[in-house]
């Protein structure tokens, strides 16, 4: 089967590479030549908007997927006429926007943070007031990464942050004071069947994720399950949904999903029985689901910016090393490492080997 990747990065790369072993060829759209996901598809460079590189790239595959939120809904709906596209245009159009990601997770009863539409300085004014300080004002569309946000502390911060926002529409949300931040991976089939990954224990550096440690037991595993399925099956999903949580006070408060395979679930590749790429690529192909259950202890770190030398990482014990084939920039996903090894203590000591290649 055919399958074309709206993207090129890392994540269609990866997509690639658990998607060929089972008999998938890949075909991506991107509008860098350079993309880095090329070596493992036939890369088709060109805009997202462009109708007739939609039209060539729809006339090549079977099924459709993407691997970021912020493709253009039109291009995705003529897509959607042309090919089936996993997960839905619906879902897609949930994710890319922040109002109404948090009003469905409001409507479905999923606890999210306190938040409020603001289209202009007033409504930010009067929302800032309502919802109290400190609080988090998001661009709608098009963040990542912790672009398109800035946290007021001070009714002195209100407007500079509007403007540096751009004067878009916008929501804000209470601040969060999290003990933790985790996310839960869910796949779910075109059959119906739904399965999770355990959860992840999430921690970013400037707005961009750091590390992930994959949580087996962890004791907010079923909350989280429960809110996903919730979505899961609300929006009729079909693929790997990441599902973004705090923990306050002992409850989870969903803060945003990818619909998509997502950074926190990387550690999935050699640390699961099946990655969370392949269960994509098995759930857009109409395969059955693989077994999600861990093999031993495993934790990831991002490469951002700078990577380190194959062998300082690969010389650890249970170390794995991924490089995007990126060009380095700041701020750039350039690679991850996984580690895992046979007990949390021992993958815990070896974690921070691969940190200190890092800080
Ligand atoms: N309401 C909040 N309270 C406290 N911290 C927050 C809040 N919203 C966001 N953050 C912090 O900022 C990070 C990035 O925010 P968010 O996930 O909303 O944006 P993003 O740009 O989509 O990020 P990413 O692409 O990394 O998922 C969160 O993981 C969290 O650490
Ligand atoms: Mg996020």
């Amino acid at each position: 089967m055919r399958i074309g990747i709206l993207g090129g990065g890392q994540l269609a790369r990866m997509l690639g590479l658990g998607g060929i072993p089972i008999g998938a060829k890949f075909v991506t759209l991107d509008p860098a030549a350079d993309a880095c996901a090329a070596v493992v598809s036939e890369h088709i460079t060109g805009n997202y908007g462009d109708i007739s590189i939609l039209e060539r790239f729809a006339s090549k595959v079977d099924v459709i997927t993407y691997e970021f939120e912020n493709v253009p809904a039109k291009s995705v709906k003529y897509l959607a006429e042309k090919k089936p596209v996993y997960p839905s245009p619906a879902a897609l159009e949930v994710s890319c926007d922040r109002l109404k990601e948090k009003t469905l997770f409001r409507d479905l009863g999923i606890g999210t943070p306190n938040f409020s539409a603001v289209g202009n300085i007033y409504e930010l004014k009067s929302a800032a007031r309502e919802i109290g300080l400190p609080s988090v004002l998001k661009t709608r569309t098009l963040g990542y990464d912790g672009k398109g946000q800035a946290v007021l502390r001070a009714e002195s911060d209100i407007e500079a942050a509007w403007e540096r926002l751009g004067g878009v529409n916008c929501i804000l949300e209470a601040f969060v004071p999290f003990t933790r931040e985790i996310s839960v991976i869910a796949v779910r089939s075109c059959t119906g069947e739904i399965i999770f990954y355990p959860v992840s224990e999430n921690t970013h550096k400037n707005g961009i994720l750091h590390k992930a440690v994959c949580t087996p037991d962890d004791p907010m595993q079923k909350a989280a399950e429960e809110y996903s399925r919730k979505l899961l099956e609300e929006l009729d999903y079909v693929g790997v949904l990441a599902l973004e949580l705090f923990e306050a006070n002992g409850k989870l408060l969903a803060n945003e999903i990818a619909p998509r395979v997502h950074n926190t679930g990387h550690w999935s590749i050699e640390g699961a029985n099946t990655s969370q790429f392949e269960n994509h690529i098995r759930a857009v192909m109409g395969l059955p689901l693989g077994d999600t259950s861990p093999v031993e202890f495993s934790a990831m770190v991002n490469f951002i910016g700078e990577i380190p030398d194959a062998s300082s990482v690969l010389s650890i014990k249970g170390a794995h090393f991924h490089d995007y084939g990126k060009e380095a920039k700041p701020g750039r996903k350039l690679g991850h490492a996984t580690v895992r090894r046979p007990n949390k203590k021992f993958m815990l000591e070896g974690l921070n080997e691969v940190l200190a290649l890092v800080n």
